[in-house]
């Protein structure tokens, strides 16, 4: 069901790669809410030609940028306002990727210009998106920036490897970018950190299947779906949380805040059964 909550307000969605992206759901529900908006990934994603797909159902131009480039970047603002008619009023920043991820470098042994690109890629960017945004003075008045996180950056997850470093780096970006933002411009900037969910990224995460499983075990909500994750994008854009800037907000079901659930727990017990190690001795 749409409220027409973004009726009006122009925006730009960076990181719709295939159906499965969080980016493409959150395309899917600003259009339905009212907003247009331009469209922007790199050109190697841009050759898999899915994205004309969403473009066309959602009256959206593409502007081919890859992310680590500020005269990308710059590029695609100033075409963004000239297409939309005017300044921006929500950026999505969905974007990450780990060259010592794909290339199953463990984080005891990285190569040092993989992680230099995981950094500029999946958090830099985000820096890099706010500062010309910021100079060019791009956004209107309560305008909203959000980008992608994960719970990684304060809790070690098992093969989550340099993209945790990223992400701590991408919030931290938020806070600091956001109260510059807040402050001169009342601009909001936060991230979402959601949970793990299957796409093209999450499939990269050694043990999704695994890590799924157990995260959804564990939030008294079960995992949050892209669908959902898009609702929250949508949201945060609206007019509805304008006092809302520099915060970490996970979107995760509760499992940030559980320790052990009883469907965890059960698993785990079950685990123990027909083998010597009963849970009773491990006691
Ligand atoms: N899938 C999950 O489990 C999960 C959980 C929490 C947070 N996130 C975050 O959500 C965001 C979106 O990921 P997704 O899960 O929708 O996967 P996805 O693979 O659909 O999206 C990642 C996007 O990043 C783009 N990208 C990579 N390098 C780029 C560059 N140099 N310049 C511009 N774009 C570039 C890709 O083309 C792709 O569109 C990422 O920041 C990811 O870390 C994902």
């Amino acid at each position: 069901m749409a409220y027409n909550l973004l009726k009006g307000k122009k925006g730009i969605i960076f990181g719709a790669l295939d159906k499965k992206s969080i980016a493409w759901k959150v395309a899917e529900k600003a259009f339905d809410e009212g907003a247009s908006f331009t469209l922007s990934n790199t050109p190697t994603a841009l050759r898999f030609g899915e994205l004309n797909e969403l473009a066309a159902n959602c009256n959206a131009e593409i502007i081919p940028a890859d992310a680590t480039s500020t005269k990308d970047l710059t590029l695609v603002f100033e075409q963004s306002q000239d297409i939309l008619g005017g300044k921006i009023d929500f950026v999505l920043h969905s974007i990450g990727m780990s060259l010592n991820v794909r290339k199953k470098r463990i984080y005891s042994d990285l190569n040092y210009e993989f992680l230099n690109k995981t950094l500029d890629i999946s958090a830099i960017s985000f820096h890099k998106m706010l500062q010309i945004a910021f100079q060019m003075d791009a956004i209107n008045e309560w305008g909203s920036i959000v980008a992608l996180s994960y719970v990684a950056a304060q809790r070690t997850l098992y093969g989550y490897n340099d993209m945790a470093d990223a992400k701590a780096l991408l919030e931290s970006i938020a806070r600091s970018f956001g109260y510059i933002y807040g402050r001169d411009k009342k601009v909001r900037v936060n991230t979402i950190s959601q949970s793990p969910t299957r796409t093209t990224a999450g499939s990269g995460v050694k043990g999704i299947d695994g890590l799924m499983d157990f995260t959804d075990r564990m939030s008294p909500l079960g995992n949050a779906t892209a669908e959902d994750c898009a609702n929250y994008c949508i949201s945060l854009f609206s007019d509805l949380t304008r006092k809302v800037t520099m915060q970490n907000l996970y979107h995760d079901g509760g499992f940030s805040n559980m320790g052990m659930s009883l469907k965890a727990m059960q698993m785990y017990y079950k685990s123990f059964q027909g083998t010597e190690d009963s849970i009773e001795e491990l006691e």
